[in-house]
């Protein structure tokens, strides 16, 4: 096979996969502990898709009022519905305000207060005194544009280092030794359509989530999850995929996202019958209560026919009442989004909004230094030799069954960062590579191969919509087992069709057709695995709502799902523990109990 295909192979200690805020996070810090990194991606930096995130990034550091880690870690629990690893969220929240504080030294436009401070904002769950006292303002913001701000400020940052960046290189497979260790990854060069094999003595996988698996989604095209694709191909497995997140206020028809901040800045919601119905859903937290929650309560407003609209099938935010120099000041980018994509002028009307999908809380499994992990032996948290994992393509878990709003973006420095720290630890630096056995990217190639010369009855295109389709009706903000049931038997009809695809352009140079194929393969995977698991969870916990199964049942099912993915076999499950402990004594595992806004 790599007679018809020549690989050029590179040697490195660390290559990072991804250059959004948690790939360029970690490798910055790889670079800082000198290791020789290189940073493969397939988009260019600054296009990634962490640009997108608007409202914030989460930080204890009490600028608007008193705050502390600790009440950040009971909220994070809660909104995890107790899914999440209570010595993986301590280390989040423990080390959030340096990393923030980290980021305003890196140069990061923060929004300001009239002291000159961060500024911050209360964002959904988001509370103080363990949940009895009032809304924190824990969200640090740069107006409406955090992500933006931060991903330019990290990639100039990582400028400042010795690191190889391979821009427009889209990852095909991890190449694995007999033993189960990482040994690289083989990568297309999209320009020339050269081959390259990056032999490392870590791979970090900061590839993102794969929103595009869905129809209506607030994630980049460029959202497809390449690296839990290319982890099911390893053998490895996925964890908690049956836990999908609905932002509550994507644009209704474009699904682009109107950031949680404006209803932290005051915003409200409202049905049909003019009526702020979250009163009755969250009487204390109201419009701000967590995601899951708020997208369910507006699901069933329409469900129960008072939406909005001609087919009152969405909901209205308003902001109309809000001081038009707050918005322009603090919520530009939303009333520029808002103006385009609905045509509304925010100071004058309602944004019409209808929970969307933004954010994958499975992903691959890790432990808090990043380090990829499975069961073996009876050891549920054996760390896979040579393999990491960063932000939303990683389960870590701190987000367990639903994430808060602006702790995706705290999540995705705090563990670039941690990864670093882990390989600076683990590898020395310019340790030789051990030679590869001659067929170790046979399988990566007989991939590209068969997708480059597909010769079958159906376009990517087509087998992509009806996998989107598949996804957006059954295994949606409500689920019940008839139709998760009906979702695994249609997912795998789509999934059979991968057999049957064609793609017209035989060539590997700027080969779209052959990349949007080799994408279509990695989202289908993580559809069907994800379907798979939410027919599986007999409950609800955070984002998985079953109408058949409507309460959390901490007995049967506190406990992490792992899928693993074969052509051969399909899909099979198995589970690891939640991490019921903390990291120090600083504070005691929070309890589960009911979860109440
Ligand atoms: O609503 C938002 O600004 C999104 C933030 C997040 O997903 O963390």
């Amino acid at each position: 096979m790599s007679e018809a295909y020549p690989i050029i192979e590179h040697k490195y200690d660390v290559v990072v996969v991804g250059a959004g805020g948690a790939g360029l996070r970690a490798t910055m810090g790889m670079a800082q502990a000198g290791l020789k990194t290189a940073a493969v991606t397939k988009v260019f930096p600054t296009r990634s898709h962490t640009v997108a995130a608007q409202g914030g990034i989460s930080a204890s550091l009490g600028n608007m009022g008193e705050d502390n880690w600790q009440w950040h870690m009971y909220d994070t629990v809660k909104g995890s519905d107790w899914l999440g690893d209570q010595d993986a969220i301590e280390y989040m929240c423990r080390e959030a305000p340096a990393a923030v504080l980290e980021l305003e030294q890196f140069g990061m436009p923060f929004s300001r207060t009239e002291e000159g401070k961060i500024y911050q904002r209360a964002f959904g769950g988001m509370t103080t005194q363990f949940g009895e006292g009032p809304a924190a303002q824990r969200t640090c913001a740069a107006a409406d544009r955090t992500g933006h701000a931060m991903l330019h400020t990290l990639y100039s940052q990582s400028l400042k280092y010795d690191t190889d960046f391979y821009i427009e290189y889209f990852a095909l497979d991890l190449i694995m030794d007999k033993d189960g260790a990482c040994k690289g990854v083989l990568c297309l060069c999209l320009e020339d359509g050269t081959l390259h094999l990056f032999r490392s003595h870590m791979v970090v996988l900061a590839t993102g989530g794969f929103g595009r698996a869905y129809f209506s989604c607030t994630s980049a095209h460029t959202c497809t999850g390449d690296g839990g694709g290319m982890v099911l191909r390893a053998g490895l497995p996925l964890q908690d995929m049956e836990f999908t997140q609905f932002h509550p206020t994507g644009i209704y028809g474009a699904g682009c996202l109107i950031t949680e901040g404006v209803r932290g800045e005051g915003g409200y919601l409202v049905n049909g019958e003019g009526e702020r119905f979250m009163e009755r859903y969250a009487p204390s937290a109201k419009d701000l209560a967590s995601r899951d929650v708020v997208s369910r309560s507006m699901t069933m407003e329409i469900r129960e026919g008072r939406g909005v609209g001609a087919r009152k099938d969405h909901i209205y935010l308003h902001l109309d009442h809000l001081d038009p120099a707050m918005i322009e000041e603090r919520l530009p980018g939303i009333s520029e989004s808002a103006r385009i994509f609905a045509g509304v002028d925010v100071n004058k009307e309602p944004i019409p909004v209808i929970p969307t999908v933004h954010y994958n809380m499975g992903g691959i499994p890790t432990n808090y230094h990043g380090e990829v992990v499975d069961l073996k032996n009876g050891n549920p948290d054996a760390v896979v030799p040579g393999l990491m994992a960063v932000g939303e393509a990683a389960c870590v878990s701190v987000h367990g069954a639903n994430r808060l709003g602006s702790n995706s973006l705290i999540d995705l420095v705090v563990f670039g960062r941690a990864a670093a720290l882990r390989a600076k630890d683990v590898i020395k630096p310019g340790t030789a590579h051990a030679p590869l056995a001659d067929d170790a990217c046979d399988a990566a190639l007989s991939r590209l191969d068969k997708f480059r010369n597909a010769n079958g009855g159906q376009s990517t295109a087509q087998i992509r919509d009806d996998m989107q389709r598949v996804m957006q009706d059954d295994c949606a903000v409500f689920r019940t087992g008839e139709s998760l049931q009906a979702g695994v038997k249609k997912i795998g009809e789509v999934e059979k069709q991968m057999a049957d695809i064609k793609t017209t352009d035989r060539s590997l140079i700027w080969n779209s057709d052959l990349v949007e194929t080799l994408e279509l393969d990695n989202l289908i995977r993580q559809a069907v695995v994800s379907m798979t698991a939410a027919e599986n969870r007999k409950e609800s916990r955070g984002a998985h709502a079953r109408e058949d199964y409507p309460e959390r049942d901490d007995e049967n099912w506190m406990k992490h799902t792992l899928t693993y993915h074969s052509d051969e076999e399909g899909v099979r499950l198995d589970y690891r523990p939640v991490h019921d402990y903390t990291l120090t004594d600083e504070i005691e595992y929070i309890k589960p109990k009911a979860r109440v806004y």
